[in-house]
Order: structure tokens, then sequence, then C-alpha cells
């Protein structure tokens, strides 16, 4: 298996071994996350776990489980009608369009709780997961992604400059890619100060990221992102093309990659970590006009 349907198995080995109460919720909650995704956080983590010289076992794949659970549930939530209003996600119908909104809200609260459930019963030392679970919460909830979707949704129609517009991106998106790569330096135990410079690199991986979710709103098409393209203009959201034009949002989008690359360049001469693959994946996420 590779590693992305080790990743798929390890939600569903999840959700066969939890207690089932509402069969309907497990089937709306499996509907997402089968719809597909790039899975790039999971991937991510398991790279940077690599680089590290981490030989993967079940746990890794669970908390990488854990991780995509977490972001499905907030995409779920994310296109309910009171929220971005989407009919479309990962090439097909949105959860509350497929099944109904009362079903779409709690397939999303599922996921957010149960992911922290999968983390807990990972095979990892106890120290370990209490460091995971708990940067997992920062990254996730009020203090990450769940606060910075309250800042995204205050924010439309309002004049917004580019520091409020960089602090809603490094918030609803930043911290949530950025977990992947401290989650990976807390598994592999290495020292505070390399834990805080890949949170540093995955909070610049994090911000390109939402860069060029913003970008292919404008530029791509349905086919290519499996969700209805030029929405953010309709619902009068301020992102980076918004803000600075598609030309000077491509620059920060390859800049903002630049810098994160360095960061990984100089971490090689540092520790024993090897980087060509994550910096392959990071090279991947660069767009041109
Ligand atoms: C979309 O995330 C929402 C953002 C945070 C920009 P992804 O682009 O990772 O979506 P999937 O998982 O591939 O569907
Ligand atoms: C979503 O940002 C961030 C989340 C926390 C889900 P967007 O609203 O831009 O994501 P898409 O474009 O709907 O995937
Ligand atoms: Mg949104
Ligand atoms: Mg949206
Ligand atoms: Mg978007």
């Amino acid at each position: 298996m590779n590693k992305l349907a080790k990743i798929d198995a390890a939600i569903c080995r999840y959700y066969k071994s939890s207690l089932t109460v509402s069969e309907e919720l497990t089937e709306a909650i499996l509907y997402s996350i089968n719809g597909g995704g790039k899975r790039i956080r999971p991937l991510l983590l398991l790279e940077v776990l690599e680089g590290f010289g981490v030989i993967l076992n079940e746990a890794h794949f669970d908390l990488a489980a854990a991780l995509e659970m977490i972001h499905t549930g907030s995409l779920i939530h994310d296109d309910l009608p009171i929220m971005d209003n989407d009919d479309y996600r990962r090439g097909r119908l949105t959860n509350h369009k497929q099944f109904d909104e009362v079903t779409a809200i709690l397939a999303g609260d599922g996921l957010f709780l149960d992911a922290f459930g999968l983390v807990a019963q990972a095979s990892l030392p106890s120290k370990i997961k209490i460091q995971l679970i708990h940067h997992l919460s920062l990254a996730s909830g009020t203090s990450g992604m769940v606060g910075g979707q309250m800042l995204d949704m205050k924010g439309e129609n309002q004049n917004l400059n580019s520091s409020q517009l960089s602090a809603i991106h490094a918030n609803k998106t930043g911290k949530l890619l950025a977990y992947p790569f401290l989650a990976a330096a807390i598994v592999a135990e290495q020292a505070e100060h390399i834990c805080q410079q890949l949170w540093q690199v995955g909070l610049l991986v994090g911000h390109a990221f939402q860069i060029r979710d913003d970008i292919l709103d404008v530029t791509a098409s349905f086919e290519d992102i499996g969700k209805t393209p030029q929405k953010d203009l309709a619902a009068e959201k301020v992102t980076y093309p918004s803000l600075l034009g598609l030309e000077q949002s491509y620059f920060v989008l390859n800049d903002t990659l630049d810098q994160a690359l360095a960061i990984f360049r100089t971490l090689e001469s540092e520790i024993d970590f090897k980087p060509q693959t994550i910096i392959k994946m990071i090279e991947g996420l660069r767009l041109n006009a």
C-alpha cells in the first residue's frame, strides 16, 4: 500500500473499530473523507518524519489520519450555506448537499473530536502524545483554524489591509499546515529550537498555501480544483489577488516558498535531516503566471 492508501486505511480502521451510534453519521463522514483531496497535510507529516530518518509505522499513519480528519471537518463546515455556501467539494456535492445541513454540522463536529481520540490511542509514548494533542488543539481550535475562520467570515465586505489578511491566512490555514512540520519534529524527539524552526517553516508553507488557493480561485477551472471557481469575489472576500493583484500574488507566493526552502537548506547542514522529498513537495506548490 502506498502512503495515500495507508492514510485512508487508518481513518477507516478508526471508524470500523469505534462504537457506531448512527450509521448515517458515519456514512456522511466517510463520504467527505473518501471524496479524495490532495492529502497534503498528512503527506507532509510522513515525509518530514522520513526526512528525520523515522521508519514509518501504524502510529504515524494514525497521527496523519487524525490531521486529515480535522482538515476534512473544517471543509465540511466551511462549505455550509451559512459560511461559504459551496455546492461542490473534491469534485462532488458538498456534504450538506449530499445529505443535509444537520448531518454536515454533526459530521464536522464528529471529525474534529474523533481526531483527538485517534491520536490518544496511537501507539506512541504518552509524553509525546500529550504534546501532539496539545499542539493539534492549538493549531485547529480557537487559537488556530477555528479562530481564523471567525476572522474570515467577519472580514467579508470589509476593507482589510494586508496585515489583517495575513492574520486570517495564518490562522484559518497556516497553522494546520504548520502542524505536520512541528508534529514530525516532536515524534522524532528533536530539540526545542529545531521544533521551533520546523514550526516557522510550516507557517511559511501554510501562508503560501492559502495564497495559492486564492490565486487558483481566480485562475483555475472546476476540473482543476474540484470546487466552484471564482467564489471569493462573489462573496466579497478580501484575498491576495483582490488586494495586491494577480501578478504580485504570484510573487508573494513564490517568495514565501523561497523563504521556507532556505530554512530547510540551513537545517540540512545543522542536523541529520534529509530534505530532498520535502523540498520537492514545497517546489510543487509554486505557480507562475
Ligand atoms: C482547501 O484545502 C482549503 C484550504 C485550507 C485552502 P486543500 O486544498 O488542502 O483541500 P483538499 O484536502 O485537497 O480537498
Ligand atoms: C478555507 O479557506 C480554510 C478552511 C479552514 C477550510 P477557503 O474558504 O478559501 O477554502 P476553499 O476555497 O473553500 O477550499
Ligand atoms: Mg472559507
Ligand atoms: Mg471556502
Ligand atoms: Mg479558497
